[in-house]
This record gives C-alpha cells, sequence and structure tokens, in this order.
C-alpha cells in the first residue's frame, strides 16, 4: 500500500483529483469506479475546476458508482442517482450513456445485480476505484459480518451505517434498511485502487485497513491483498499508524 498524508482535507482532495486526471490523461477512455459521500466531494469540485481549465476530458471516460439505496427513487435527494449528477456529472462533458448507477428501484434486484457485473466486464473491467471508507470499515456497503459478498448485491445495512448516514435524512427511520453494493471481489479486481480518508473519526477504519489482520470484521483490510492500493489521507485519519509507515 502507498500512503500519502496530507495537512487538510483540501489538500488531500487536490492530490486525489490530480492523482485521478492523471489516470484519465494517460488513458482518455478510463473505466472509474466511483464513490459517494462526503469524503470525495472536494476532489469532484477539484475535478470540475479542472475540466473547466480545459486539463481534463471526460468524453471518453466511462464511469461505475459502488452503491445505491434500495428502493429510494433516482430523484430522491438522498439518493446516490442524485447525489452523482448534482456533485459531479452534470458539470463535466461525461456521456450519460457512459454513467452506471446500481438501480436500487429495479424489480428484478438479483437479475439487476448481475446486470451491472456483466456490464463491468464487458467495459472492459475497472481501471481505477475511487474508494471512502466507513468509521466501521466498509467499503462500498460491504458491511463488516461474519461473510463478505463477492459480486454486486443487495444487502442489509449495520445500525452504524444506518446512524452515521442518518445526518443527511431528517431521521433515522428514513434511512434505508438495504442498499446494493458491488462486492468484495469487484473491487479487488480493479486494476488500482485510490482510497481517500479525513477526520479523526476514520483513524480506527484506517489502522485497521493498514495494519491490521484481514478481516471479514473489517472488510477494508482486504486491500492489503492488492497489489497497487493508493491510501491518501488527511493528517487526522492518519493519526493512528506509526512514521514507519508512512
Ligand atoms: P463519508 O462516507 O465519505 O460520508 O464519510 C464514506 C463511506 O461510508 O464509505
Amino acid at each position: 500500500m502507498r500512503i500519502i498524508v496530507e495537512e487538510d482535507y483540501e489538500s488531500m482532495s487536490k492530490k486525489a483529483a490530480l492523482f485521478v486526471a492523471g489516470q484519465i490523461i494517460l488513458k482518455p477512455d478510463t473505466v472509474l469506479g466511483l464513490a459517494t459521500g462526503s469524503t470525495p466531494l472536494g476532489m469532484y469540485n477539484e475535478l470540475i475546476e479542472m475540466y473547466k481549465r480545459e486539463e481534463v476530458d471526460f468524453s471518453e471516460v466511462i464511469t461505475f458508482n459502488l452503491d445505491e439505496y434500495y428502493h429510494l427513487p433516482h430523484d430522491d435527494l438522498q439518493s446516490y442517482h442524485y447525489f452523482m449528477k448534482e456533485n459531479f456529472f452534470k458539470h463535466i462533458n461525461i456521456k450519460e450513456e457512459n454513467i452506471h448507477i446500481p438501480d436500487g428501484m429495479a424489480f428484478d434486484i438479483e437479475g439487476e445485480c448481475r446486470e451491472y457485473e456483466r456490464a463491468i466486464e464487458a467495459s472492459g473491467g475497472i481501471d481505477l476505484q475511487v474508494l471512502g471508507i466507513g468509521e466501521n470499515g466498509h467499503i462500498g456497503f460491504n458491511e463488516p459480518a461474519e461473510q463478505l459478498n463477492v459480486y454486486t448485491n443487495l444487502v442489509n445495512l449495520t445500525e452504524e451505517t444506518i446512524k452515521v448516514n442518518s445526518r443527511f435524512f431528517s431521521s433515522p427511520e428514513e434511512v434505508p434498511q438495504k442498499a446494493v453494493t458491488v462486492g468484495m471481489g469487484t473491487i479487488l479486481k480493479a486494476r488500482r485502487i485510490l482510497l481517500l480518508a479525513n477526520g479523526e473519526k476514520k483513524a480506527e477504519a484506517i489502522r485497521d485497513t493498514v495494519c491490521g489482520y484481514v478481516t471479514t470484521q473489517v472488510p477494508s483490510s482486504f486491500l492489503q491483498l492488492h497489489p497497487d492500493v493508493t491510501l491518501i489521507l488527511d493528517k487526522a485519519a492518519a493519526s493512528l499508524l506509526y512514521s514507519d509507515m508512512i
């Protein structure tokens, strides 16, 4: 694992945007795996600014998002369809047909999950997967459990994730209990992985990701098995790592 520690959220976001833009400049038809949440927002803003300055071109880029809530309409303000459109896609020149987000509204959810995996394969596979991380070590919505899914699946969210994510809803009861997420195998098949984390609340999860056992109780710990993972952290998220690791 390559670990880069930045002073603060702003410089973490700038470095992450440069990382992603570099990938796209070298391979304009890059297949990007994308994440939602507060963490990558700054990176999306930086990428939008780089696009406006004509430093990066998204016209051939293909994207696959990690996850989506189950049974939340695409135009719901908390849906990840809405999040991606408002915070990134509507500001850049990506083609509508190149955007993929799991459809949590699909009537046949199992069929939708299989089709999502097939579409990733058909695109040639993910070149660069961007990840955030949950306080409990989840990546995508692969939650700590006895067993983890390999492929895209419908999963139950943990009480902890529902509580953490309730900050975006008017009450915890409104947070969907389930979500569609790509699986651990889908993530680990990406050629390169970039994980971002900021803030003290993520420090334990980052410590367990980098130097703990590989365990299904910390899904992000499986990233230790991948040959090309970069972590870009702010100082607070890196605060429980020893200096010889950084
Ligand atoms: P956050 O979520 O970026 O809003 O902290 C990250 C995650 O839950 O994966």
